[in-house]
Formats: C-alpha cells, structure tokens, sequence
C-alpha cells in the first residue's frame, strides 16, 4: 500500500492523542506528527503509538515533538499537508465551551502562527473549543485563505444525533442519516428535515415530541458526557469525526461533511465561520453545498449564524 502525506495533530491530550492514534490506524499517511507544550508528553505517546504498529499492522510513522509558545520544536511539523489543532483546555462540568474562549484564543492564536510558518500550504482542521470562534480565529492568526481553516464540530453532532435515532428505534447505526447545522453550541441546528431511517422520513418512525426530545439531547450531547466524566469532555466520537476529515483531505475525496466553513452567500448568509455542509478535498472545502431545508431550520441557520458572527467579530482582539 502506498502511504503518503503528513499530518501534523497539535496537542496530545485525550482529543489529539485519540486522532493520532486514528490516523496512524489508517495506515494511508507517511507521517502523523503529534505536539505538546508538556516535554515528553507527545514523544512518549508517539513512542506508544509506534509499538502497536505490529500488532495492528500498521506502517505509518509517528513522531512526537514537544513545542513552546514561542515556536520552539516546531520543525518537526514542518511541510505538513494537514493540521488538526486540539490544543486547549477541555471545560469542566457546568462550564459552557464559550467560557474557554480567553485562554483557549492565546493559545489557539500562537499555535495558528507556528505553523503557518512552518507549513505554509497546509489545510487546518480546528477543533478547540468554542469552536466556531477558534476555527475564525486561526484563520486570522494564520493568514490562510478561509477555504484551508475549517472546523470539526458538525460531524460530531451528527454522530451523536444518529447515535441517539439508532438507539431510540433499535436499528442498525448505518441506516440512519442525521444532520446538524449551525454552531457548536446553543445555537446548534439538528435538522429533522433530512433525517432518515432505511431511506424513509424519520417523521414516520417518531413522534415530533419524540424527534424534539433527540434534538435536545444532540443540542447537549457534549455536556452529557462532560457531566458522566466530571473531568474533561468527550474525544472517542470527536477524534473519530476529526480524522475522517484529515483523511478526506490528504485523499481528495470530495465527501460532503457537516463542518465549520467559511460562508459566503450560501443560504443567504455571509462572511461567518458556521456549521454547514461541504465538500472536502486537498484543497480544504471545496465548495460549501446548500442543501433543502424547512422555513423554520433555515430561520434557526440564521440565528446561528448571528449569534457566531458577533463573538467572532470579537476574536481578532483576544
Ligand atoms: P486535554 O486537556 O486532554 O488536552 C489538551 C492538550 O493541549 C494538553 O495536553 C495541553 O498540554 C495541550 N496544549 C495546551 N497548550 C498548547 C500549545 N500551545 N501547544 C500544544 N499543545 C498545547 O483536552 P482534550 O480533551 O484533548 O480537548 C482539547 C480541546 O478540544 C478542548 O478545547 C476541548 O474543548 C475541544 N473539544 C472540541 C470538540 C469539538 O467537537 N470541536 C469535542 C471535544 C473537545
Ligand atoms: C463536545 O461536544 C466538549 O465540544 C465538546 O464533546
């Protein structure tokens, strides 16, 4: 099998080392570099990482690098054709993500930085919470075109909302299609509309009460399991919907996924980083696609979208 690419994962907490792990797995990447300001922490996971290549028959390489604030250690991300940027405090139970946004914007800011100099070409994958202002932000921070930032947050709704249809009807996972738009937050946009089951409207297997209670517990599907944890926040579901989209960008895939992209007219909305759907390839989102929806869950996408756009005005000054 032929491997080739690199991708860089910028933090080795729970959230990076699971994407290292997952990306290592896929046996399609060259390398998989994973960082960490904690010294040892990346290159003794990478290590780990590394011994389990012959027992699950994987060649990918992984290397760990620690780095400082100041740039530091940052060679070793060098010429990267995808960043995943999980750096950041996780909440605790009770906190939103929005109350991360001061300490998370430092850190997201420098680590935009370093690696726009190291990797000038690279796609970027955000997934530090509040992610949809950390997703603009690294765009500033790195000077990126919008279409090579892009956030990881829908694909994980999606899952989750899909997870919970399956659950409520007893059917196999595949053949339930969910959809979840908007932010990564309150203002998060489950769409029922393009929901199915076996092909059919989920609206002919549930209830709307019954629809209205899923929607809810998609909506906080995150503090759900912040709240069983008590310390830190999900990554299994995260580092798996994280890593789909590296994948499809170092295969060209041009799979439509649920993502954080760059919005320019679509829907009727403009200049905001938001939760829609979008096809990704090499060269980041290659087009964001519009998609059917009901008067009230595109009333709900534009509530969404000006709840982001106001925080993210914001970013540019933390
Ligand atoms: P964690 O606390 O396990 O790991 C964070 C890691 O980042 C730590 O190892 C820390 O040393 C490192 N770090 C801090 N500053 C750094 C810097 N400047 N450079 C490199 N590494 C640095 O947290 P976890 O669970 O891995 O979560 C990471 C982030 O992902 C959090 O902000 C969390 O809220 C977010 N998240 C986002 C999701 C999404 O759907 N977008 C889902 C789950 C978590
Ligand atoms: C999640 O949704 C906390 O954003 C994180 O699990």
């Amino acid at each position: 099998m032929s491997r080739s690419g690199k991708v860089t994962v910028v933090g080795a907490g729970f959230y990076g080392s699971t994407t290292a792990l997952r990306l290592a797995e896929y046996d399609i990447f060259e390398t998989v570099v994973l960082t960490d300001i904690v010294e040892g922490k990346p290159e003794g996971l990478a290590l780990d990482i590394n011994q389990s290549r012959s027992i699950e028959g994987f060649e990918t390489k992984v290397v760990g690098a620690t780095t400082t604030a100041d740039g530091k250690g940052y060679e070793a991300t060098a010429n990267s054709d995808v960043v995943v940027i999980t750096a950041g405090l996780p909440r605790k139970p009770g906190m939103s993500r929005m109350d991360l946004i001061g300490v998370n914007a430092g850190i997201v800011r420098g680590v935009a930085e370093n690696i726009a100099k190291h990797s000038p070409n690279a796609v970027l994958i955000v997934v530090s919470n509040p992610l949809d202002e950390m997703t603009a932000l690294a765009q500033i921070a790195s000077k990126f075109p919008h279409q090579r930032v892009m956030g990881q947050a829908g694909m994980l709704d999606t899952a989750r909302f899909t997870h919970f249809v399956a659950e409520k009807l007893n059917v196999l996972v595949a053949s339930v299609k969910t959809l979840t738009l908007g932010s990564h937050g309150d203002t998060m946009v489950p769409v029922p509309s393009r929901c199915t089951v076996d092909g059919k409207p989920l609206s002919e297997k549930l209830s709307a009460s019954e629809i209205e209670e899923l929607v809810t517990r998609t909506r906080n599907g995150g503090a759900e399991v912040v709240a069983l944890l008590k310390t830190g926040s999900a990554y299994y579901a995260p580092s798996a919907a994280a890593a789909r989209m590296a994948r499809a960008v170092i295969k060209d895939t041009g799979e439509v996924m649920p993502v954080c992209a760059w919005v320019d007219g679509e829907y009727g909305i403009s200049g905001v980083y938001l939760g829609v759907e979008a096809e990704i390839g090499r060269t980041g989102i290659k087009k964001v696609v519009e998609g059917n929806l009901t008067a009230s869950e595109l009333t709900e996408l534009k509530v969404a979208a000006e709840a982001v756009r106001s925080k993210q005005a914001d970013v540019k000054d933390l």
